[in-house]
């Protein structure tokens, strides 16, 4: 069984500078809604509840986000606009959340690494909440559909999609052999590989299923792309024995982490979700 969720929120979002200057990108809003708690909804919608988030400097909307807000609650109480934190207010009452600090930037997989204390000796989830994930109409969310794969497979599971060959430097990248038309049993990855190195265009976005052994990997990882302590790298050595699954989700992923992909999320959201107050 999954329970927990991890969220590595540490990172600046550079690329969303000056917004980002003294905000956490988790809570820029797609619509009215920050981007963590679509995270958090997807995570909760895939029957987990605990929440745990590697946090960092400057990041403390996040945990106030997470948490109630008496005196605002108080000023609407009784007023249309109470009905505005229902959703949040139904996850705060359902999950609960535990934070702790990465004190260096060191990559993804050292991201990762920090959490351990709050998940221990079980299989995890990981989201990266700039990817926004949306399964088909009606139908389970990415992270949903992940689970239910784990639970019959029972080994570590990457989202992936297919990329321009031009962005595979954006990106893991893994090469496979087929198992079904959505699954490939994963026989190489590469952290941001350049076109012509990329062993595929079969692109890892922000949803993992790792198993707990991941952590002692990770320790024995040595940084590799940009100097950074790779998820990537980590993964490679499971992979080897034939323990990683990549999986084609149902459904669309918009790269929040780009102002085009934000635009394309919001529209998107707009279109499908929006109703006019
Ligand atoms: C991270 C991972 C990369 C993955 C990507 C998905 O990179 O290192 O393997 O493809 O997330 O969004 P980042 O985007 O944090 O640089």
């Amino acid at each position: 069984m999954i329970r927990k969720c991890l969220f590595p929120v540490a990172g600046y979002g550079t690329r969303f500078l000056p917004a980002t200057k003294a905000m956490a990108k988790e809570i820029l809003p797609i619509l009215d809604k920050p981007l963590v708690q679509y995270g958090v909804e997807e995570a909760l919608q895939a029957g987990l509840d605990g929440m745990a988030f590697v946090t960092g400097r400057s990041k403390r909307a996040i945990e106030d986000h997470f948490d109630i807000n008496y005196e605002l609650e108080d000023q609407i109480r009784g007023t249309p606009k109470e009905a505005m934190l229902n959703g949040i207010r139904e996850l705060i009452q359902k999950c609960t959340f535990s934070y702790t600090r990465q004190i260096q930037m060191k990559g993804l997989g050292h991201a990762i690494l920090t959490g351990r204390t709050l998940i221990g000796h079980e299989p995890f989830a990981v989201v990266l909440s700039d990817d926004l994930c949306f399964g088909e109409p009606g139908g389970p969310g990415v992270l949903q559909q992940m689970v239910a794969l784990y639970e019959r497979q029972q080994c570590s599971i990457v989202a992936i999609e297919e990329v321009p060959r031009d962005q595979t430097s954006s990106y893991g990248v893994i090469a496979g052999t087929a198992i079904d038309e959505r699954l490939l049993r994963v026989t190489d990855m590469v952290e941001k590989p350049k076109p012509e190195d990329a062993p595929s265009n079969l692109a890892i976005i922000g949803r993992y299923i790792l198993t707990p052994d991941i952590f002692d990997i990770i320790e024995e990882t040595p940084p590799g792309r940009n100097g950074e302590i790779q998820i990537t790298d980590a993964l490679l050595r499971q992979a080897k024995e034939g323990r990683v699954l990549a999986y084609r989700f149902k459904g669309r992923r918009f790269d929040c982490g780009s102002v085009e992909g934000y635009v394309e999320a919001t529209n998107h959201c707009f279109d499908t979700f929006y109703q006019r107050p």
